[in-house]
């Protein structure tokens, strides 16, 4: 790992035994909160008729419109409201079984550093607009709330199992770069693509990445990149559908079946797959 990271194997000084920090709002000085109403401005702009209604409804219902990074003790008055869930400053990344174990207890670990000028469109790790502007809003509806709860307790449990690649692709591709099938069209409520301005529209509108219904197993299986936009898009039918499909399965078994079963390489399509756009991957073949 770079050492430019922030990735540490203990909490690192200043920070609890559960690895938060304080948000210390009052630190961050008006160029920062001007990075932030920038990327907010072309992102809000751009994402009616692309992001999923409930992404946008928790926008509102938050009120994350209100100029400059916002204050979690303000932030997590109207989120603790809506689902009970709050977002609390960490570090940087922290180990899986600590994001787990938030996750399972309704809070969500944000970094707490925002990006600089020249990294307006692409970063390492995750920043303050990407976890509050990206993940937050959907943290609001009640479903999506509930599936990330499930999640972090699955994550726990699968401690026990050597199942964690397995689930992090589940998360890789819905929390992060899930599309769901609305019935006025296809939109976006992946959190690593509602906080990229280029990504919101290549993930919708390019002809090179594949559009795949949603399959639990199949997900599971499928191999990612984490260095440019996605070759694969998993789409699900309804956040509901979603739940019932992961929380009201018993994934052990899965995880067991998983272990014989080969990974799929990332652009491969199965004979099994629904295939919305059978993608050219024209995008990956010119960076090949
Ligand atoms: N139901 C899963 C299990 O038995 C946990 C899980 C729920 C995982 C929701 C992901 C999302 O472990
Ligand atoms: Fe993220």
């Amino acid at each position: 790992m770079a050492d430019n990271l922030h990735v540490y194997d203990k909490p690192p000084l200043g920070a609890n035994a559960d690895w938060t920090i304080p948000q210390n709002w009052e630190a961050f000085d008006a160029h920062e909160h001007e990075m932030w109403d920038r990327l907010f401005a072309r992102q809000s702009e751009m994402l009616p008729g692309r992001a999923a209604d409930a992404f946008l409804r928790g926008l509102d219902v938050l009120k994350l419109s209100k100029p400059g990074i916002p204050d979690y003790q303000e932030l997590n008055q109207r989120l603790m409201a809506a689902t009970g869930w709050q977002v609390v400053a960490v570090p940087g990344l922290v180990p899986d079984d600590v994001f787990f174990d938030h996750l399972a207890n309704r809070r969500f670990p944000a970094g707490n550093f925002i990006r600089q000028p020249q990294q307006l469109d692409y970063l390492q790790e995750p920043d303050i607009f990407h976890d509050v502007f990206g993940h937050v809003p959907m943290l609001a509806d009640p479903v999506f709330a509930d599936y990330m709860v499930a999640y972090g307790k699955g994550g726990l449990r699968s401690l026990g199992f050597s199942a964690l690649d397995h689930l992090a692709r589940l998360y890789w591709y819905t929390v992060e770069f899930g599309l769901i099938q609305q019935s006025d069209g296809l939109r976006i409520y992946g959190a690593g693509i509602v906080s990229s301005y280029a990504e919101s529209i290549f993930a919708l509108d390019d002809d090179s990445p594949n559009r795949i219904a949603f399959d639990l197993l199949r997900v599971m299986r499928t191999r990612y990149r984490i260095d440019d936009f996605q070759q694969n898009y998993f789409v699900i039918q309804s956040l509901e559908a979603l739940l019932k499909s992961t929380a009201g399965t018993d994934f052990a078994p899965l995880y067991h079946r998983l272990e014989t079963m080969p990974d799929i390489a990332i652009a491969d399509i199965l004979e099994d797959d629904a295939m919305l756009h059978h993608g050219t991957q024209a995008y990956a073949a010119s960076k090949a």
